[in-house]
């Protein structure tokens, strides 16, 4: 273990990822596997574990991150959060909690936290950073804590604040089907680049974990959705080490297709996509019917559509997406590296000891 930083802070910076094969569910508690619970046995899903019910495949971005400095406060009540210059309460605090007391336990320590985030997202960008935020969070309060944990373990407990920020310890391609995830391959593996086409920026109606969760609940289609996910994945796994972009493209595309349809049946209906979307997506398809490029798309739990291509066609995606109407801005992206931390201006003591 290293030494526990009392006197100084922890710098970590952590990259967005955008999932190509969806994370969209989790998995029942217990250990039991996800396909288990989608063949209909009740149990019940142990939220706080918050293990993937379906493998999930990303790409880690480069210019798209955040930056956290965490420190400790003994002499404060309680963490504190403050993120593009606002203090976190409520939820957005509950969140950070789980990884924050984790944190203390595994490193035996009682001292509040004393965070400060700051998104390197373009606001234009109209992209959610909750994967790069708890990625950072995860790496700086663990750094800060005399933890000194490797790549995997820093992925399961940046896990605990969100699913998808397991992804954002590592650079490049990423896969994540339990408790942590793992690297499939590194940033130069593939020159590749991700586009975003802008379609809003008002934050979602519902937001991710309780779109997947209303999804599991009530949409006739969950069970086959989780059914279903692991070939897409091994799909998706291998075009990625091949370098396939069509055989990517249809796998990613399909997996966008059904975590929406999933969601779309859901009671009351999750509904991210608008009508900019499905034009922006019908201008994808036309790059790749018309002009022969290689492309594929996927959205989130927004409308925002993301567009995988090769780098030297980025430019021309990115010309054809701005003329779409209710595109409001387009965004290029490029493969991208794992968490950075460092120890500032720290005066190191001996770990183990509260603090
Ligand atoms: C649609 O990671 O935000 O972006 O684990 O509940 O925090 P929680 O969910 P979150 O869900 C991301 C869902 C998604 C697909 C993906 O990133 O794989």
């Amino acid at each position: 273990m290293s030494e526990l930083v009392l006197h100084g802070s922890v710098y970590a910076r952590a990259h967005v990822n955008i999932a190509l094969v969806k994370y969209w569910g989790k998995a029942a508690g217990g250990g039991r596997t996800a396909e288990a619970s989608a063949e209909g046995e009740a149990s019940a899903v142990d939220v706080r574990a918050n293990l993937p019910a379906v493998p999930s495949l990303s790409l880690t971005l480069d210019d798209l991150y955040t930056e956290t400095t965490a420190r400790f406060a003994p002499h404060r009540d309680d963490d504190r959060l403050v993120l593009d210059g606002e203090e976190l309460t409520g939820d957005a605090l509950g969140r950070a909690r789980v990884i924050f007391d984790r944190v203390r336990e595994l490193a035996d320590v009682a001292a509040p936290f004393d965070v400060t985030s700051t998104n390197r997202v373009p606001t234009a960008a109209g992209l959610a950073s909750s994967a790069s935020g708890m990625a950072a969070l995860a790496a700086a309060t663990a750094r800060c804590a005399g933890l000194s944990l490797e790549a995997g373990p820093l992925s399961a407990l940046a896990r605990l604040g969100s699913g998808s920020a397991s992804r954002s310890i590592h650079g490049g391609w990423v896969a994540w089907d339990g408790p942590e995830a793992r690297p499939l391959a590194p940033v130069g593996h593939w020159d590749v680049a991700l586009v975003v086409a802008v379609v809003g920026r008002a934050p979602k109606a519902v937001g991710s974990r309780e779109g997947m969760n209303r999804t599991a609940a009530t949409s006739p289609y969950y069970p086959a959705w989780v059914h279903q996910a692991r070939e897409l994945f091994d799909e998706a796994a291998d075009a990625v080490a091949r370098r396939d972009l069509p055989a990517l493209a249809e796998a990613m595309e399909v997996s966008t297709l059904r975590m929406h349809a999933s969601a779309l049946a859901a009671r009351p209906p999750v509904r991210y996509i608008r009508a900019a979307s499905l034009a922006a997506v019908e201008a994808v398809e036309a790059l790749r019917d018309e002009e022969g490029l290689k492309v594929g798309w996927t959205m989130d739990a927004g409308p925002n559509v993301k567009v995988l291509c090769e780098a030297p066609e980025a430019a021309r995606v990115a010309s054809r997406l701005a003329e779409v109407a209710g595109v409001v801005d387009t965004l290029v992206a490029r493969p991208g590296p794992e968490v950075a931390v460092r120890v500032e201006e720290g005066i190191p003591e001996s770990g183990g000891a509260e603090a």
